[in-house]
């Protein structure tokens, strides 16, 4: 427990299982930038926007960028539960991440493996204390699950970008990358009983750069807001063509400004199905938006947001990094 000021606030102890990629990245300094309300336990990594080598050395070097090398980073699984491995290289870049310059940074992975890492925190974990966030495809926790489906017991809540609604799917009609990407592993964390919120497209196609958010983060002048102002201005070309839209949203990020700020955002209880059939709707979110179907509700479904309120906490986190 921390105290500030009048009041207590009890920090998140925290685990960001990444895919890093372009907005993984911003949401790596976004979170690692607020450890006054987030302790990042660790980082775990997985295989999706890039392979997994790929995904775990730019976890790394976005520790090494907010100056936090007292993270661990955990590499995790290098392929879907099932499915054949799909990437993302035409978005995010064959490194994972363009616009700024990539390499070997100076701290490796920590030792072990990222699911035996996630059964050991949680089973030694205070019920319900680990809230986990996924930026990626959900094999990791899923495996974690499947091995010892006792964790469930140290889980306070997984925050998930992935899915689509109302929006669309941005990898077919109707499937968001991260659920396409393995939707068997989705579908074992749905099924697990935990405490689920997704913030999917529906929501992070409301939170969308324009040169003036991101003339106010260049102006910070240093090292990190470079890096993000260069990596977003890469990043967004895909999806301002492919949608025609005159900015582009930092899906990943989202996540984090959540678990700092959940009154920014509003969705509602929703029954949740995912299609992992093979099929035209392979990888989808069912959302029972309008309880058709009077059936339990298993997920808070995120849909709107503060996109202004968004682009001035990331901007104001931002500028406590070098
Ligand atoms: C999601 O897919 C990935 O390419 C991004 O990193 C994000 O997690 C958006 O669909
Ligand atoms: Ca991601």
């Amino acid at each position: 427990m921390t105290v500030t000021g009048a009041c207590a606030v009890e920090k998140i102890d925290l685990i960001i299982d990444t895919d890093p990629g372009a907005d993984d990245v911003v949401a790596l300094l976004f979170a690692l930038a607020s450890p006054q309300e987030l302790n990042v336990r660790a980082l775990t990594t997985v295989a999706g926007n890039v392979p997994l080598d790929k995904t775990s050395r730019n976890a790394r070097l976005a520790r090494e960028w907010a100056g936090r090398e007292d993270v661990p980073v955990y590499a995790g699984a290098s392929k879907p539960m099932l499915r054949t491995p799909i990437y993302a290289a035409d978005v995010h870049g064959q490194e994972g991440l363009s616009g700024v310059p990539v390499y070997e940074p100076s701290q490796g992975l920590a030792q072990g493996h990222a699911i035996d890492y996630l059964i050991d925190t949680l089973k030694a974990a205070r019920p319900k204390s680990i809230t986990i966030a996924i930026l990626g495809p959900q094999t990791n926790l899923a495996l974690a699950l499947t091995r010892e489906p006792g964790i469930v017991q140290g889980i306070k809540e997984v925050v998930i970008m992935g899915g689509a609604h109302f929006n669309g799917g941005n990898i077919t009609p109707v499937a968001e990358f991260n659920l396409f990407a393995d939707p068997q592993a989705a579908e074992v964390v749905l099924n697990s009983g935990v405490r689920l919120i997704y913030l999917s497209l529906d929501v992070t196609h409301k939170i969308l750069t324009s040169d003036e958010r991101l003339k106010r983060i260049a102006a910070l002048n240093s090292n990190a807001s470079k890096l993000v102002v260069d990596i977003l201005n890469d990043y967004i070309k895909a999806d301002m063509e492919s949608y025609g839209i005159a900015g582009g949203p930092v899906h990943d990020a989202a996540v984090i400004a959540y678990l700092l700020r959940p009154q920014m955002f509003s969705g509602r209880e929703v029954n949740l199905v995912i299609d992992s059939r093979e099929g035209p709707t392979f990888g989808q979110t069912i959302v029972d938006w309008y309880d058709r179907l009077k059936a339990p509700k298993n997920a808070f479904w995120v849909e709107s947001a503060d996109a202004q309120g968004f682009f001035d906490l990331l901007t104001e986190r931002l500028a406590r990094l070098k």
